[in-house]
């Protein structure tokens, strides 16, 4: 992309920025368990602004004891994350780019897990999500947390940060004030959207005094809050007109939905469509003359300059897309655009592994989070080697991608007559194509690093003898395995089987769910669509467990429901005899039964090890990786994939 709007610079109160792409901010847990700022955190955020990011905004920095809703918050209340602050803003000032800190106090969507103390809020109202009811606030407290803020703003300007940012938007008690689903105050800080607006109109006050004329600062507000009686847009654009009537701040940044109730609209999935959030800075723009940003599932820089020069805001966040691929606006600006490390929208190992309170890191892209190791340097080999990987899925892929990268020679064999594995096949049900980009990543950065690609090739050991490979790193997959209780019955298949079209079921479909993730709901969904009466059964408490963890879980019910597809839960299958599907429900120990036309299994696979072994006893120097060793999901391929690629 040649000289477009999103390169070119735009000034943010006493902040210029350089292009118009934002990495917005998101938790990452990088922090050390007392809630001071890590070198992680620095190698981080430097490493978007290398990649050429116009502004860095960080997570959220709590500015009250009160507010610990998970582990490892930045405590910004403490002073001893001062040293934290320079490294981490002395590290993204090295590449010539801002960074702003987001702060905040999230009220009532926390919990006192951590803190020990009540949490806070406008109300007595408990949130969905830690169902915990809060304090309400005395005027005593709202006037803490006003100085909160303002020693917290102040903290920031000495730690070297260029501006900061009001969480206001899907997690932050100024949201519990703004939304009358959770402010029912009846004092000046409730009733009118005046009254309701006044903490946030405070805050403002409170942090400009504390930061000057010096810093920029934005506020970012929720256009929507997807909830029930919550802000809609109207009030969203009226809130935005009293800030920018302060005349103390400098951009607005914008949100969907809330965290702790409709967080699967916050980061969405590839089942949103991509530009669903812009209805909310396009409706802000038009009323205000700030600069907004607008951010929701930005997957590649056309979007991006598609939305600015339509003139829905004047900067866009992207987020997963920079998490996905550092470089990302880099790439873009060189004109590689067709380089960039797509994001999935898969949620798996950003927004998931926030659930499971692990750090942050990118199904596909094994550096992401750990940028501050070995000092981000890529360790060329002196002794170059001739590795031979054996399949083409995302293990084999990024163990070709890893050896190549170090220097060594590289080919893939892959049995199929095309790369991807599982990926290809997972990608090809309703909804779930954008989970094929990595392939399509994994395959062009193979290209870039001349790694040599043959589809339709077995190997053996004879064959790596005659290819005379140093080493071969064997990475053949997982097979369907079949169910004890199946028998030999005719009418039970595999997902795989269904998916690659060996199989074409009819009439009423069981498919079994043992996996909880995406296997069993996708191919549901494919059968409904294709006529079948399809009823989802699991061991478990809830069909697709996972998709709770990726945010899917919401619209897979949406649309099980629209489909017609039944869930059923807490069923073992027993047994398959003369067409009967014996289910025992093992709480109560009741059986039941069904008399389904197909059953269709998503259940763990076996190891496909027998080439491993095979080299092994021929005395070949190889290694395993990926679901020949034992079948897991996409990022563990992918990491075992990079770690070997390197060990070479
Ligand atoms: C793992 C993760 C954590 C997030 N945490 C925050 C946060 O602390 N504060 C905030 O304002 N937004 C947070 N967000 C929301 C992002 O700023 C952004 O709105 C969202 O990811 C959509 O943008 P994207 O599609 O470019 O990822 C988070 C997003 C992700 C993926
Ligand atoms: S884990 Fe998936 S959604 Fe998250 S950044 Fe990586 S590719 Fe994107």
């Amino acid at each position: 992309m040649s000289e477009r709007l999103v390169w070119s610079p735009l000034r943010l109160g006493p902040v210029v920025v350089r292009n118009r792409i934002v990495f917005s901010a998101h938790l990452t847990n990088y922090a050390t368990q007392d809630g001071l700022p890590s070198e992680q955190h620095a190698a981080y955020y430097a490493a978007r602004a290398a990649g050429g990011a116009g502004l860095i905004i960080t997570e959220e920095h709590s500015t009250h004891p009160t507010d610990w809703p998970y582990e490892k918050l930045i405590h910004g209340f403490k002073p001893e994350v001062l040293p934290g602050y320079r490294q981490m803003t002395e590290a993204v000032h090295a590449h010539r780019t801002p960074i702003f800190a987001q702060i905040n106090h999230n009220g009532g969507q926390a919990s006192s897990m951590f803190s020990r103390t009540p949490v806070w809020a406008p109300s007595p109202v408990a949130d969905p999500l830690f169902r915990e009811v809060p304090k309400a606030v005395s005027h005593a407290e709202i006037a803490e947390i006003i100085e909160g803020y303002g020693a917290v703003a102040a903290r920031c300007a000495e730690g070297g940060f260029d501006g900061i940012e009001l969480q206001c938007s899907h997690s932050s008690i100024v949201r519990g004030f703004l939304s009358p689903a959770t402010n029912h105050r009846t004092d000046g800080y409730g009733g009118s959207l005046e009254n309701r607006a006044r903490l946030l109109l405070d805050l403002v006050g409170a942090v400009r005094t504390a930061i000057g004329p010096g810093l920029a600062l934005g506020v970012r507000l929720c256009g929507d809050e997807l909830i029930e009686g919550g802000t809609t847009i109207d009030e969203a654009v009226d809130v935005a007109r009293m800030v920018e009537a302060t005349g103390q701040v400098d951009y607005i940044n914008t949100s969907i939905g809330v965290a702790t109730a409709s967080l699967f609209m916050i980061e969405a999935s590839m089942h949103v469509a991509p530009g669903y959030a812009m209805f909310i800075p396009s409706a802000i723009r038009k009323a205000v003359d700030l600069p907004v940003v607008g951010v929701g599932r930005f997957k590649d820089p056309l979007q991006a300059e598609r939305a600015l020069e339509e003139g829905h805001c004047d900067l866009v966040g992207v987020v997963r897309g920079q998490i996905a691929d550092a470089d990302f606006v880099a790439k873009a600006r060189a004109g590689h655009t067709d380089d960039t490390r797509l994001c999935l929208s898969c949620n798996q190992e950003c927004v998931g592994r926030m659930g499971l309170n692990r750090w942050l890191g990118c199904i596909e892209n094994p550096r992401t989070g750990r940028e501050s190791e070995h000092g981000g340097e890529v360790r060329l080999t002196s002794k170059p080697r001739s590795v031979l990987v054996v399949g083409a899925g995302p293990a084999g892929m990024q163990a070709a991608i890893a050896a190549a990268r170090s220097g060594h020679r590289v080919t893939i064999c892959e049995r199929d007559h095309q790369p991807g594995g599982q990926i290809r096949l997972a990608a090809s049900v309703p909804n779930r194509a954008e989970f094929g980009d990595l392939v399509r990543n994994q395959t062009s950065e193979c290209r870039r690093l001349g790694v040599s690609l043959e589809t339709g090739v077995s190997i053996d050991a004879i064959e790596v003898r005659r290819r005379r490979a140093d080493v071969v790193i064997v990475a053949t997959g997982a097979d369907p395995a079949r169910p004890w209780w199946a028998g030999d019955a005719a009418n039970v298949c595999d997902i795989r089987d269904v998916l690659e079209g060996a199989v074409s079921p009819s009439g009423d479909v069981v498919v079994i769910d043992e996996i909880g993730f995406h296997h069993a709901t996708s191919v549901a969904e494919l059968l409904a669509d294709r006529g079948c009466q399809v009823e989802v059964i699991t061991p478990g408490m809830v069909v697709g467990q996972d998709l709770g963890i990726t945010l899917d879980m919401e619209n897979w019910w949406i649309r099980a429901d629209a489909k017609g597809i039944v869930q059923s839960t807490e069923l073992v299958p027993m047994g398959l005899e003369d067409g009967t599907l014996s289910l025992q429900h093992h709480p109560t120990g009741t059986m039941v039964e069904r008399r389904p036309d197909w059953v269709v299994c998503a259940v763990p696979g076996t190891p496909a090890d027998g080439l491993y072994h095979e080299l092994r006893a021929a005395g070949i120097e190889a290694v395993r990786v990926g679901d020949c060793v034992a079948p897991r999901r996409a990022h563990a391929a992918v990491v075992e994939g990079e770690r070997a690629g390197i060990a070479v």
